[in-house]
């Protein structure tokens, strides 16, 4: 094994240890790789069996062949409730024509009070070329300060789950890297949970941000981000866990919704959960590298 591995291997080792555990339980070692090993086999010739071309192919093709956006329907299904500030949003949204202009596009729209409230935007991070982009609630105290998503504790914890399957925001390779960025680009007061108005509001500007990153993944962070990209009416811990279809105006894109760093702070015991959905995360992006 190469010095990669081994350094993944040693992360995956300490993110266990850090989540408590620090036993060996069974008296033979499981070797949980081979597993997985066999599950894809498994997958993959079920794949070839029943359809020609791999799950997500679609969304991995060339842009040109992509599926044709179905923008205006899109937008309009989003737009509740229709108000003039949203139609100025999406106006906005659309003149932009790289993710530094949507930056100060959304910096200058005056149609929310929270950009009144908030200190600084926060609109991304990463690496937009590195093909996976991960999609969080709103930022908080930390990064309403710093102006960067996901620095404070829950975007530690993140950190160091992502780079337990060798994933990294400031990573050498873009391929080994990710770009998050949030729901609302704004802090609403007091960390509250953004609402449905809101979350509509700004949707337009989140979708240009798909659109011009071009992302092959999404992983959706949390209950707020996985309803409100995949306008799902289902809770989080029914929606995680499984891929599913974001529309987006790029046609659909795989995405897979999981627990929000935070909720693991507060629930050591779902980190069992968040484990298997990395695992499939890094099953998918493998799986993705090998269609290339
Ligand atoms: N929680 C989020 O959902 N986003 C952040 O940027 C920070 C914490």
């Amino acid at each position: 094994m190469d010095q990669a591995g081994l350094d993944e291997l040693a992360a995956a080792l300490r993110l266990q240890y850090e989540w408590g555990a620090d036993e060996a339980l069974l008296e033979a070692p499981v070797d949980r790789f081979a597993a997985l090993d066999a599950a894809r086999a498994a997958a993959e010739a079920a794949a070839q069996a029943v359809v020609p071309e791999p799950a997500g192919a679609q969304a991995l093709r060339p842009d040109a062949q992509r599926q044709a956006p179905a923008k205006p329907a899109l937008l309009a299904s989003v737009a509740e409730p229709f108000t003039p500030n949203l139609t100025q949003a999406e106006a906005l949204a659309a003149q932009a024509d790289s993710l530094d202009a949507l930056k100060e596009a959304i910096r200058g729209f005056e149609g929310s009070p929270l950009r009144e409230t908030a200190t600084n935007l926060v609109f991304a991070d990463g690496q937009p070329e590195s093909g996976l982009m991960l999609i969080g609630e709103a930022p908080g105290a930390d990064e309403d300060r710093l102006g960067r998503p996901f620095v404070g504790v829950s975007g530690q914890l993140l950190d160091r789950m992502l780079a337990s399957i060798g994933i990294a925001r400031d990573a050498a390779d873009p391929k080994d890297a990710f770009t998050i960025t949030n729901i609302l680009p704004w802090r609403p007061p007091g960390n509250r949970t953004p609402t449905e108005a809101e979350i509509a509001l700004f949707m337009p500007f989140l979708l240009r941000h798909i659109e011009l990153v071009q992302p092959r993944l999404i992983v959706l962070l949390g209950g707020v981000a996985a309803k409100g990209v995949l306008r799902a009416k289902e809770g989080i811990t029914r929606l995680r866990g499984r891929w599913h279809k974001a529309a987006t105006p790029l046609g659909e894109i795989p995405a897979l919704p999981t627990l929000h760093p935070a909720y693991l702070l507060r629930n050591p015991a779902s980190k069992r959960d968040a484990w298997h959905d990395l695992l499939l995360l890094r099953q998918r992006i493998d799986d993705a590298a090998k269609v290339k």
